[in-house]
C-alpha cells in the first residue's frame, strides 16, 4: 500500500522518488503513470528559481495539473528556491504533500518549518554540498526529513560526488543517537552503481531522475535496479 503521507512510512523502509525534471514532458502523464505502476512512492518535483540554484524548472501549475490526474502517489516538492516562506502556500495548495527546502534559502528555517507545518505537510531540510551537517543538527528535531545533496543543485544528470556519502553517515548517526523519526533522502546522481552505496551510508529515500526516466530498459527496470 502507498499513502500519500510521509508519517506513515517507517524511516528504515526504502523508498523511491522519480525526479520529474529527467521526464519527457511532452507525455508527462504516461510517465508519471509509469513510475506509480513500477511501484515509486513518492514524485521529486524539483522547483529551482535562477536564484539559489542558476536555473528555472517550473513551478505551482505543472504540479496543480498533476496532481489532478495522479492521486496516488506522494508529491515531494523540492523547492531550490531563495524565499520558501513566500511560496510553501502556493505549493501546498498545488497539492504538495511533502515540501523540503533549503539551509541556504533567506528565510529563518524555524520559520519555514513552521508556514509548512501550518499548511498540512511534512516538512523537510536540504543542504548543498558546501555546508557541512553540523549546521542542520539544531533542527533535527523539528523536520520529518533530510535532504543530502549529492551534487551541485540545478540541474539532473550530473556525477554523484562521492565525498557527500559522508554527510549521510554524519546525519543517521545523529538522528539515531537522538532516536528521531527522521527521513534521510539522497538527490543527485543516484544509479545501481550509487543506490549501494548512499544506502550503506544511511539514506532510506532515493531520488533518481536520468537512471529511472531515461534509463535505456525502460523506466520499471530503472526502479527496479534500486531497490
Ligand atoms: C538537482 C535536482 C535533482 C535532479 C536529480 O538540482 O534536485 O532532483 O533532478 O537528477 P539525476 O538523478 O539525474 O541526478
Ligand atoms: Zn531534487
Amino acid at each position: 500500500m502507498t499513502s500519500r503521507n510521509l508519517k506513515d512510512y517507517s524511516t528504515e523502509r526504502l523508498l523511491i522518488s522519480p525526479s520529474l525534471l529527467a521526464a519527457d514532458f511532452g507525455s508527462l502523464d504516461t510517465q508519471v503513470d509509469d513510475i506509480a505502476r513500477a511501484g515509486a512512492e513518492l514524485l521529486h518535483l524539483d522547483v529551482m528559481d535562477g536564484h539559489l540554484v542558476p536555473n528555472l524548472s517550473f513551478g505551482s501549475v505543472v504540479i496543480s495539473n498533476l496532481r489532478a490526474r495522479h492521486m496516488n502517489l506522494l508529491f515531494d516538492a523540492h523547492l531550490m528556491i531563495e524565499d520558501p516562506l513566500k511560496y510553501a502556500e502556493d505549493f501546498a495548495k498545488a497539492g504538495a504533500d511533502h515540501i523540503t527546502f533549503h539551509w541556504e534559502s533567506n528565510n529563518d528555517p524555524r520559520e519555514v518549518i513552521a508556514k509548512i507545518r501550518s499548511l498540512g505537510c511534512t516538512v523537510g531540510i536540504s543542504l548543498k554540498p558546501a555546508t557541512p551537517a553540523e549546521k542542520l543538527f539544531d533542527l533535527l528535531d523539528l523536520v520529518d526529513l533530510v535532504l543530502v545533496m549529492t551534487v551541485e543543485p540545478g540541474f539532473g544528470g550530473q556525477s554523484f560526488l562521492a565525498d557527500q556519502a559522508v554527510k549521510l553517515s554524519e546525519f543517521r548517526k545523529e538522528i539515531k543517537r537522538r532516536n528521531l523519526a527522521v527521513h534521510l533522502e539522497v538527490d543527485g546522481g543516484i544509479d545501481e552503481k550509487t543506490a549501494p552505496v548512499v544506502k550503506q551510508a544511511g539514506a532510506n529515500i532515493l531520488v533518481a531522475g536520468s537512471s529511472v526516466f531515461r534509463n535505456k530498459l525502460g523506466i520499471e527496470h530503472g526502479i527496479k535496479v534500486l531497490r
